[in-house]
């Protein structure tokens, strides 16, 4: 088996998961920038039993995406294991497991964060899933901090003798999911607790909260998230920082000609997902709150275009801080 997660140099920099982001034209124009690793957003493994033409669809990516890693979200083991035979004949180079998400859709119906009240399961799922993957491509997991009164410290004691590639952590519980600082500690101990690799999830939202969490928590790299927003080249960022201790920033004009050429990659049925992703550019810029309002309702990439002649146009001059 070509396993990506251990073959990559590290620390790990990558784009998680992120659902109704994290399609086809934003994780192309995060890896331009630097990404080792990419993720669609999760799939229900009911949906890829039936196979859902829309399932398919969040599956489809094209090939200057590799390493790339599917991610699985459901509570039946027997679809867990169909669904990784799908993902590996898909092509992707690894199967992730959702024990970490807090959204309704899935947590009402015991998936994602709330399977952790039932460790027993979680581990049903996970060697159904490796069954699946039949060692042909790697296994890994996502939780978060904890779900009620189960930490990820019980998780990972359940689960620490299977063997998976990686585990990441979201430092956030179920009952705060998004909200206040990340808890390092958690990662860290998880660090201590197994015997595969470690990811960080949460705080790494600047290039030097990303050093910070490398050198608390120990872990072998750092998700990316919400991180991204507007800022595709963070990775980037986060890599020249690591070996530099300095980054550059790109100017305003330079952002908003990287939101062009996100824009590009979108195909003409993705605007609609596209719309807030492009208002996330202009953040900070003179006039925000006018070009986020047209961003907002753009449906076309002509449209996208002609809002950027004019935030261009009305650009101040780039200052020029060594003459
Ligand atoms: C809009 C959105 C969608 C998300 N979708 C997923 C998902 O599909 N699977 C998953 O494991 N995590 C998902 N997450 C969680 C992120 O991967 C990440 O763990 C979390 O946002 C914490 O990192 P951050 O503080 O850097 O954003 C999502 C987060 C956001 C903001």
């Amino acid at each position: 088996m070509k396993n990506c997660w251990v073959a990559l140099k590290k620390p790990l920099i990558y784009l998680a998961p992120m659902s109704g982001v994290t399609n086809k034209a934003y994780r192309q124009i995060v890896k331009r920038f630097y990404a080792d690793l990419v993720f669609p957003e999760f799939v229900s493994v009911d949906a890829l039993h039936f196979d859902s033409v829309k399932t398919l669809e969040i599956l489809n990516f094209d090939k200057c995406e590799h390493p790339i890693i599917a991610q699985l979200f459901g509570v039946k083991p027997e679809y867990f294991y169909e669904a990784t035979k799908k993902i590996a004949r898909l092509g992707f180079d690894g199967v992730d497991i959702n024990f970490g998400c807090p959204a309704p859709k899935v947590a009402k119906n015991g998936g994602g964060a709330t399977l952790l009240s039932d460790l027993g399961l979680c581990r049903e799922i996970i060697q159904a899933t490796l069954a699946g993957a039949e060692g042909k491509i790697p296994v890994s997991v996502k939780t978060r901090k904890s779900y009620q009164k189960t930490s990820v410290r019980d998780f990972c004691k359940k689960i620490s003798d299977l063997p998976l590639a990686a585990i990441c952590v979201h430092g956030r519980s179920f009952e705060k999911p998004y909200l206040g600082k990340a808890d390092l500690e958690c990662i860290r101990e998880a660090k201590t607790l197994v015997p595969f690799l470690v990811m960080a999830s949460g705080h790494a939202h600047t290039p030097e909260a990303a050093k910070e969490t490398l050198d608390f928590t120990k872990c072998d790299g750092l998700a990316l998230a919400r991180g991204t927003f507007g800022r595709p080249w963070i990775g980037r960022q986060i890599k020249e920082y690591l070996t530099s201790g300095k980054y550059s920033e790109p100017d305003d004009g330079e952002k908003i000609k990287i939101m062009l050429e996100h824009a590009k990659l979108a195909g003409s049925s993705q605007f609609i997902e596209m719309r807030k992703v492009l208002a996330w550019y202009v953040k900070g810029l003179p006039n925000a709150a006018k070009y986020r309002n047209q961003l907002v309702r753009v449906n076309s990439l002509a449209q996208v275009e002609k809002i950027v002649q004019s935030i261009l146009l009305n650009l101040p001059p780039a200052c020029d801080c060594q003459k």
